[in-house]
């Protein structure tokens, strides 16, 4: 519920061997970056050390550095459809416009392009991890593995599995799924061979799983020290009730996933709109992490997940862009509908004592776009925000850069930068404002084009 602000601070990042991209020092009140490395390790030379000095080309502006992004939940394969869906709901959205995108991706030079542009998008709006769907083909994900490395951006990649339910043209065999997602874990893990790029076991969703499929997925996971697991859950009222009738042994939709062994600390869910008190607490339970994704939510009109009632349950929650359920590549834009989803519920609410609790604020989205997707991922203790040990995923935001879609007025300014004088002299001087109030001004009107730059674990990923 609250940004801490760092001025006048110093980061010490590692660039070479073991500790490679992990902040080793994060020293405030800073007179010399050189200063403070060698005092962190005396062994250390000025040759080891390169200082960066954004904090005086910044004297003047409205810039700073913040954590990337953490994208939960994108479907990079869907890109091409980005902003196509009609007015379709999720069952026909599926048919109409996803399956027949998904299969053609089949063709590597189709997939190249488009894995290509996603990952390149993904990371100018600020995005250091995304957890990927890409499709079936098990050739064209490892080529995702290997487009995500070169990029440098920080990925879990998953081969979708889907044996029931689809159509002719884009469905496996159970050995099929099971046999392309060893062979894609393999790849990525001995292979590719880059910390970055991880698997993630993707059954789609219950109706295209049959249950020997998802058991067989979870025995896989397990295996292997437990790996990643994603798939969706509750997003839609049809999907649920068809699920209700293709599982009519289980006591709900999550109970189907629970059941096969496919909800652990290492899963992430998908939407989660209409999960029952029980199903939540068996979510918890596990310590799955939930992956909102509100752009979608609206514009397919699955409904309003309810991320104040899940978050006092003690569940984690992350944000997905849900690309091209989402139409945006965006987790700012993502963030912003997430706090405004929240207003929707908010003006909803029948209980008085409740319409303030379940508001979102800007403070608080900004957290689910970064610490919390990476607690949804159970991987906090490696990125999301700023720590000695954790790796350097960051953005450097310039409110004001050029082009920017963000307007800050001089006065405003001082807000930023206490240095900054006051030059107005009106007898009704206009409204001061703080720092939070610019973070909001970016919040609510910034894009990529305040994106300076991108680094992830040290290495720059990404510059204007
Ligand atoms: N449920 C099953 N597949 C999908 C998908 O591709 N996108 C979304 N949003 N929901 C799904
Ligand atoms: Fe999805």
């Amino acid at each position: 519920g609250q940004v801490r602000i760092r001025t006048n601070t110093s980061i010490g990042v590692c660039l070479e061997g073991a500790q490679c991209g992990t902040i080793q020092f994060i020293k405030e009140d800073s007179e010399n970056p050189l200063e403070d490395a060698k005092e962190f390790d005396s062994s250390l030379t000025e040759n080891d050390i390169a200082v960066v000095d954004y904090y005086h080309q910044s004297l003047n502006s409205t810039s700073f550095f913040f954590p990337g992004y953490v994208d939960t939940h994108i479907h990079a394969s869907q890109y091409p459809n980005a902003g196509i869906f009609g007015s379709s709901t999720l069952l026909d959205w599926l048919e109409t416009y996803t399956f027949p995108l998904e299969a053609s991706l089949n063709d590597l030079e189709v997939a190249g392009v488009v894995y290509q542009k996603v990952v390149q998008r993904t990371l100018r709006n600020g995005t250091t991890t995304a957890t990927y769907f890409t499709t079936i083909d098990a050739e064209a994900t490892k080529l995702m593995g290997r487009i995500c490395s070169a990029a440098g951006q920080r990925a879990l990649v998953g081969k979708v599995c889907m044996d029931s339910c689809s159509p002719d043209y884009y469905v496996e065999s159970t050995q099929e799924s099971l046999e392309s997602t060893e062979d894609v874990v393999n790849y990525l893990q001995e292979e590719l061979a880059d910390p970055k790029v991880l698997p993630i076991l993707t059954p789609r969703f219950a109706p295209s799983c049959s249950r020997d499929l998802m058991k067989g997925l979870a025995t896989e996971a397990r295996s292997k020290g437990q790996l990643h697991i994603q798939t969706h859950l509750s997003e839609n009222v049809n999907e649920i009730e068809w699920v209700s009738s293709l599982f009519p042994e289980c006591e709900s939709y999550a109970d189907v996933y629970d059941s096969c062994g496919l909800l652990t600390k290492k899963t992430v869910l998908a939407h989660c709109v209409h999960l029952t008190p029980e199903e939540a607490r068996l979510v918890q339970r596990r310590g799955a992490g939930v992956s909102h994704c509100p752009i979608s939510n609206s514009s397919i009109t699955s409904g309003e997940c309810r991320v104040r009632w899940l978050l006092d349950q003690g569940i984690d929650v992350g944000l997905g862009t849900d690309v091209s359920g989402g139409h945006a590549c965006s987790m700012l834009a993502t963030a912003r509908q997430a706090l405004l989803v929240s207003r929707h519920l908010a003006m909803k609410e029948p209980d008085v004592e409740r319409k303030e609790h379940v508001k979102l604020s800007v403070e608080e989205a900004l957290y689910l776009a970064t610490m919390g997707g990476a607690r949804a991922l159970d991987m906090e203790s490696s990125f999301g925000s700023f720590e000695v040990g954790k790796q350097f995923d960051t953005q450097l935001i310039d409110v004001e850069s050029e082009g920017s879609n963000v307007d800050v007025f001089p006065w405003q300014r001082s807000a930023f930068v206490s240095s900054a004088k006051q030059s107005v002299s009106k007898t009704l001087p206009p409204p001061s404002i703080t720092v939070q109030d610019v973070l909001a001004k970016w919040f609510f009107n910034g894009d990529d084009r305040n994106v300076m730059k991108v680094w992830v674990g040290g290495k720059l990923a990404h510059s204007l």
